[in-house]
C-alpha cells in the first residue's frame, strides 16, 4: 500500500485554564485518541457540531497548534515538534478558515498575496513569481483583472478562492479547509465546492474538510469522520457512513434535513455523469 499523505495516531490535546481567584483550574479534553489515515486525493471531512474539537484537530495537523500528545506523520515522515518543525514540513500543510478575510492583509494587492509564499521560500525570480500568482489566479476561476486589486474589493465568495489560490502556492501535500464554505449564501458555497472537486480532479489535491453541514459532507467527501465531544464516534467510507451510521449520536445528526441541494452541484454532477 502507498505511503498516506497523513497519518495521525492516537492524538490527544487537552487544554488546562488556569482558573481565578473563585474558579478552579479545568483541563478540555478537547481531542481524545484520534486515529485515521489518508491518502493522496481524497477528501476526509470531518463532522460534528460546535465545539466538538473539529479546529483543535486542524491546527494540530496543520502544525499550528502542538498535540498533548500522539503521533502525526506527513508524507510518511513523523512531526517532531521538540526540535522545531521544520520548514519543508510547514509547507507541506496549509489552511483555509472560514472567514478569509481575517487572514488577508487588506493593504496587499492580491498578486502580492499569491506570490509571497514563494518570495519566502523560493528562490524564483519577480518575474517567475508574478507568473505563478497569475496562473493560479486564473485556475480558481478569477482573472488578470483582479491581479492588482485590495482584499475589500471582492465579495466572500471571491475571497475564498483567493485563500485557496494562496494555499495552493507551494504544492502542499494537504489542505485542511476548516467550514470554509459555512459563512457563504448557498449558490456561492455550491461554486466553491465545485472548483475544490474541480482543483482536485485535476491536481490530485487531498483535503480535510471540515463542516457541520452533511449535505456538503456527502458531496465532497470519501471518507468521513464524526466527532462527538473531542472523540471519533464514527469513521468510514462516506457511504457506509451516510447508509448505515452506527452511532446514536450519528443518528440523530443525520436526523436533519440537507440544505445545499442547489442547481449548480447538480449541474456538475450530471456533466461528470455525461462524461464518464
Ligand atoms: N485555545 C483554547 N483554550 C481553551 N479551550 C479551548 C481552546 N480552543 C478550543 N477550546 C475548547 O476545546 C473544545 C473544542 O473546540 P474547537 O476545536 O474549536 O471545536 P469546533 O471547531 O468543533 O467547534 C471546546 O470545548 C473549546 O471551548
Ligand atoms: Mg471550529
Amino acid at each position: 500500500m502507498t505511503t498516506p499523505v497523513l497519518e495521525v495516531r492516537d492524538l490527544n490535546r487537552k487544554y488546562v485554564s488556569s482558573g481565578g481567584l473563585f474558579r478552579p483550574a479545568k483541563v478540555v479534553h478537547a481531542v481524545k485518541s484520534v486515529n485515521f489515515t489518508l491518502q493522496k486525493g481524497k477528501t476526509l471531512a470531518v463532522v460534528g457540531e460546535s465545539g466538538c474539537g473539529k479546529s483543535t484537530l486542524a491546527r494540530m495537523i496543520t502544525l499550528i497548534d502542538q498535540q498533548s500528545s500522539g503521533e502525526i506523520l506527513i508524507d510518511g515522515d513523523k512531526v517532531d515538534a521538540s526540535h522545531g518543525v521544520s520548514k519543508v514540513m510547514r509547507q507541506k500543510v496549509q489552511i483555509v478558515f472560514q472567514n478569509p478575510y481575517g487572514s488577508l492583509n487588506p493593504r496587499q494587492k492580491i498578486g502580492e498575496v499569491l506570490a509571497e509564499p514563494l518570495l519566502l521560500n523560493t528562490d524564483l525570480s519577480a518575474d517567475q513569481r508574478r507568473q505563478k500568482a497569475m496562473d493560479m489566479l486564473i485556475k480558481v476561476g478569477l482573472g488578470p483583472e483582479h491581479f492588482n486589486r485590495y482584499p475589500h474589493m471582492f465579495s466572500g465568495g471571491q475571497r475564498q478562492r483567493i485563500a485557496i489560490a494562496r494555499a495552493l502556492m507551494l504544492n502542499p501535500s494537504f489542505l485542511v479547509l476548516d467550514e470554509p464554505v459555512s459563512a457563504l449564501d448557498l449558490s456561492v458555497q455550491a461554486q466553491i465546492l465545485n472548483l475544490l472537486k474541480d482543483l482536485q480532479d485535476e491536481f490530485g489535491l487531498t483535503y480535510v474538510f471540515i463542516s457541520h453541514d452533511l449535505s456538503v459532507v456527502r458531496y465532497i467527501a470519501d471518507e468521513v469522520m464524526v466527532m462527538y465531544f473531542g472523540e471519533v464516534v464514527e469513521y468510514g467510507t462516506r457511504d457506509a457512513v451516510f447508509n448505515n451510521p452506527q452511532h446514536s449520536y450519528t443518528q440523530t445528526l443525520f436526523a436533519a434535513t440537507p440544505r445545499a441541494d442547489v442547481p449548480s452541484i447538480k449541474a456538475r454532477l450530471a456533466k461528470k455523469a455525461a462524461l464518464a
